[in-house]
């Protein structure tokens, strides 16, 4: 029989189970792709410290080589592993790990994590995610895995098996159905590098609560700043809508991004959290977007987020999102 083509060919979706995760595992350690849940988004995963796997990772979603990838591993013990811990890393990863957490610190001396997955960088992003479907993956591939979101770059993440099967089913492996992500926005990266922890990109975990624990504020850019993380320029997150920000009311060719009954009753309306939770909002901002998206109106308006909590990186997926999409900046987009 004539083999299949790999381009014709659709990655198998399966339940995230115990006999599922098992595959899943055979699958890594082969040096295949599978796309797995996190409490953030789902990712794409490869052995990280395989060279081969990981330019794997960066072909599927045509993510370019010098934008690096986070390694994901089950605990501190593993992370100590790969990466160097200053006091204030250590508290960090202690308050939030497992979790929405992801560490910029310089690479161990004894790392396995390979160059690719670093994208050459001295310095490695760690993170311990906390979904049961995760960490039992990283221990069955008994390694660490480079994983981005599993979306083609420059495209909405996905927090479904279906969102990743309409973007990358035709260049992966397997995919982990265990159902819609918790959190629903990636996780809060933060470098701990010379000076005090500095913030890179707002997520999962709230600036506030990370300040709390360090009991001094992180550097970095406030909102609207420009920030240090290679796959942090804006023009990101764009759906094929022209998205306005800040809206108070809909105009006739305009769907709608609600948040607490900005817009009122109308048709093509989605409200984030009709009681104005903002972790409810961060949770339906992906789904959302696609669906508004998949409306093929001309635009989307979305009403104003408060600032505070998730708000800011639900702020700043929605900026990125609206931001203009130009050539050049498409190359970092992640
Ligand atoms: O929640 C998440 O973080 C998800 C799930 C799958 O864990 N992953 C994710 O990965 O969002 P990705 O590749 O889409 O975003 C990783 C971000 C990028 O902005 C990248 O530039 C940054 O982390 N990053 C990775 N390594 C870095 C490094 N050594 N220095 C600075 N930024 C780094
Ligand atoms: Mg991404």
């Amino acid at each position: 029989m004539k083999s299949v083509p790999q381009s014709s060919t659709r990655a198998r979706q399966i339940a995230a189970d115990a006999a599922g995760i098992a595959e899943a595992a055979e699958v890594l350690r082969a040096g295949g792709l599978v796309a797995f849940p996190t409490e953030t988004v789902y990712g794409l995963a490869g052995d990280a410290t395989s060279d081969a796997a990981v330019a794997r990772i960066y072909a599927a979603k045509q993510r370019p080589n010098y934008n690096p990838l986070i390694a994901h591993v089950a605990s501190l013990e593993a992370a100590l592993q790969q990466g160097i811990f200053t006091a204030e890393a250590l508290r960090l990863a202690k308050a939030f790990w497992p979790g929405p957490l992801t560490l910029v610190v310089p690479l161990a001396p004894g790392a396995t994590v390979c160059a690719a997955a670093r994208a050459g960088q001295p310095t490695i992003a760690l993170r311990v995610p906390v979904h049961p479907v995760a960490l039992a993956l990283i221990v069955g591939a008994g390694r660490p895995l480079a994983a981005p979101s599993a979306n083609r770059s420059g495209r909405v993440s996905p927090v479904t098996a279906a969102h990743v099967a309409e973007d990358l089913a035709g260049a992966i492996d397997l995919i982990l159905d265990g159902g819609p992500c918790s959190v629903g926005v990636e996780s809060t990266v933060v470098a701990c590098l010379e000076g005090p922890p500095r913030l890179l990109r707002p997520g999962g975990i709230a600036r506030g609560d990370i300040e709390a624990v360090l009991g001094h504020p992180l550097a970095g850019p406030a909102h609207g700043g420009k920030l240090a993380s290679p796959g942090m320029l804006a023009s990101h997150y764009a759906p094929r809508a022209k998205l306005r920000l800040d809206a108070m009311k809909l105009e006739a060719d305009e769907a709608g991004l609600d948040f607490g009954g900005t817009f009122g009753a109308h048709k093509n309306v989605l409200d984030l959290s009709p009681a104005r939770d903002l972790d409810q909002a961060a949770a339906n901002l992906f789904a959302y977007l696609r669906k508004l998206d998949a409306l093929g109106l001309p635009r989307i308006a979305a009403a104003p987020i408060p600032h505070e909590g998730l708000g800011e990186a639900i702020n700043d997926r929605l900026a990125r999102a609206a931001a203009p999409r130009e050539r050049d900046e498409a190359a970092f987009e992640d």
